[in-house]
């Protein structure tokens, strides 16, 4: 049995590792990249330090309009998939490369699973959710991170046996690599002392509208005046940010994207994280960091329900910054029983269960 995942983007990479560990020798996979993320500082890195396996084919699709990536990655896909025919293809998380990798693959009669399915936002000017909704119908194997999931797809009428709870991989990819998160190497990296913020941003909806920027950058540099604030700048947005002001002064500390150990190093000592990506939200829940999303909604409600995130408003963010100074440290990591349900490290295996038994149905 030949089965073929697809990957493109930054936070594609821990979710595929340990599924493709999991099944490793057990039956022939193929790692496709897509070229979604084509910079060495989102791509190259992780596959280092993932150890994960070459890709077996880059379709280098690159950056472009929604219509011209989700596109590119199509064409290249349609023309994989008829010569190797699969016997089923694997896609991860909400990216457009998910949805292309879903649409070329339904179209030809081959079966999907869907690592991370029926996680919504109800929020569909983000393209992620329109991403995720497609791709959960088109999808053969729902495979599932929360209890909250199972219900969405449930009531989109997705039939419970698709349906499978397995937990979440890219926690078993944080578990497997904590030792090496390495808190005194992130403040020496950064020249940090005392206590220090981390903040994240990249959403359309905050970097892309001049207005929404301008505020955000102007409560950033607010709370690095309560003490240093690292922000780690994805390529997307850094000019939109830079225009609306957002400079190295008074306590902010600007870098480049960071290697996955660097960053979770950073966030595993800092005193707590601002920021508006979904596995952000994940794993600084899962170290015990107190996490503003500075969103007005998330697809990931359980790690509010069991961890350590809340949503922030632009106004919102400085007083509940200050109320998460003034709570005493959670215990870092968060122990097993105050994670999310099957957050335990062993959600590449279960997945690798499920698609070995359905494989041999
Ligand atoms: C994509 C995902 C998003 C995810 C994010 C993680 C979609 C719709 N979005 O967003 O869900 O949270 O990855 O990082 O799939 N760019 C570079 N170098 C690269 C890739 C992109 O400089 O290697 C810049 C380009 O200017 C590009 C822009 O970032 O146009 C956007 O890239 P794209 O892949 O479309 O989406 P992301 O914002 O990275």
């Amino acid at each position: 049995k030949t089965v073929v995942h697809i990957t493109g983007a930054r936070p594609n990479f821990p979710k595929a590792a340990p599924v493709l560990a999991a099944l490793d020798q057990k039956v022939d996979q193929m790692l496709v990249h897509t070229g979604q993320h084509y910079d060495d500082r989102l791509s190259r890195v992780f596959f280092d330090e993932l150890a994960l396996p070459e890709p077996d084919l880059n379709l280098n699709a690159g950056s472009g309009s929604h219509a011209t990536q989700t596109a590119a990655v199509m064409v290249g896909l349609e023309q994989v998939f008829t010569e190797r025919r699969p016997d089923l293809v694997v896609v991860y998380g909400d990216i457009n490369s998910t949805l292309a990798a879903a649409l070329v693959a339904a179209k030809l009669g081959i079966p999907v699973a869907h690592v991370e399915a029926g996680l919504r936002s109800f929020d569909m000017t983000m393209p992620e959710e329109v991403n995720r909704r497609v791709t959960d119908q088109l999808s053969d194997l729902l495979l599932v991170t929360s209890a909250d999931a199972v219900g969405h797809l449930a009531r989109e009428g997705v039939a419970a046996e698709r349906i499978h709870f397995v937990g979440n991989p890219m926690i078993d990819t944080l578990l497997t690599h904590l030792d090496r998160f390495d808190e005194a190497a992130a403040r020496k990296q950064h020249g940090l002392d005392g206590d220090y913020l981390v903040a994240t941003l990249h959403r359309p909806s905050n970097v892309d509208d001049p207005a929404a920027v301008r505020q955000l950058v102007s409560v950033l540099h607010e709370a690095a005046e309560r003490m240093p604030l690292v922000i780690p700048l994805h390529p997307r947005g850094r000019a939109g940010l830079e225009k609306a002001g957002l400079d190295a002064s008074s306590g902010v500390k600007l870098t480049d994207p960071l290697p996955y150990t660097a960053f979770l190093g950073l966030v595993r000592g800092a005193r707590a994280v601002l920021t508006d990506s979904g596995g952000v939200q994940e794993e600084a829940s899962v170290l015990g960091v107190p996490c503003l999303t500075m969103r007005p909604n998330t697809e990931r409600p359980v790690t509010i329900t069991h961890g350590t995130n809340r949503l922030v408003t632009p106004h919102g963010v400085l007083p509940a910054l200050d109320a998460v100074l003034a709570e005493p440290p959670a215990t870092r990591p968060a122990p097993l029983e105050k994670r999310p349900p099957l957050w335990d490290g062993a959600a590449g295996p279960r997945i690798a269960e499920v698609i070995l038994s359905w494989l041999a149905r």
